[in-house]
């Protein structure tokens, strides 16, 4: 293993020169039992990060991408919102992930941290994300960053293995700002 500690990577806004790359870490670093990857669906995504209309951040070391974690807006997760929010996109994050060789050295905390400071810059209460229940890693990095368990349910579309459940995670911003662990 490289022995360039990553705390040396620089996190920078994706741009279109970045997706391929960040495409096949997505696709040969991302890939576990426990992340659902719908190819076309992460296609799409990428297409709308090119467009402006989802956003990624991408940690670069020597032009290499180490990591990546990519997020928008929608209304996906109103169901956990209240009523008077219902409606009113909020935050979600998407992909997550840290190239195998680099995994475990607070990457993945920090990117995902970094997407919190980005999407409180438009307008949200809160972020969504979800996992497979099981998987350890995306939820020690979730917990780190400042979210908080709120839903598991059983998912066997989306999670064909282990215990077959989703676990959703929210993080809401203090009402006087300041991210936790900046
Ligand atoms: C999930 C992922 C992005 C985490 O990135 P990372 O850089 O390794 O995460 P961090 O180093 O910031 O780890 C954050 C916390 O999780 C813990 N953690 C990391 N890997 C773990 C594992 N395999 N089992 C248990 N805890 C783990 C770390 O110890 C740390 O907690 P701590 O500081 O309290 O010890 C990375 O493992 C990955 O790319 N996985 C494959 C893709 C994936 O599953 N993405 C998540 C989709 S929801």
């Amino acid at each position: 293993m490289n022995a360039v500690p990553v705390d040396a990577a620089v996190i920078v806004a994706a741009r279109a020169e970045h997706l391929p790359a960040l495409e096949a870490l997505i696709f040969d670093h991302g890939a576990n039992s426990w992340n659902y990857l719908p190819e076309d669906g992460i296609r799409a995504h990428l297409a709308d990060i090119a467009r402006g209309r989802d956003h990624g951040l991408v940690a670069l070391r020597d032009g290499d991408i180490l990591g990546a974690v990519t997020f928008g807006l929608n209304t996906d997760f109103d169901r956990y919102v209240p009523a008077p929010l219902r409606g009113t996109p909020q935050g979600y994050v998407s992909e997550a992930v840290v190239r195998r060789d680099r995994v475990g050295q607070g990457l993945g905390t920090r990117l995902l941290r970094e997407a919190l400071a980005v999407l409180s810059t438009m307008g949200v209460q809160r972020v969504f994300i979800d996992r497979h229940e099981e998987n350890h890693a995306s939820a020690g990095m979730m917990r780190r960053a400042g979210f908080v368990e709120i839903d598991t349910y059983s998912d066997p579309r989306r999670r064909p293995h282990g215990s077959g459940r989703t676990t959703v995670c929210c993080f809401s911003y203090p009402a006087e700002s300041g991210l936790p662990g900046r």
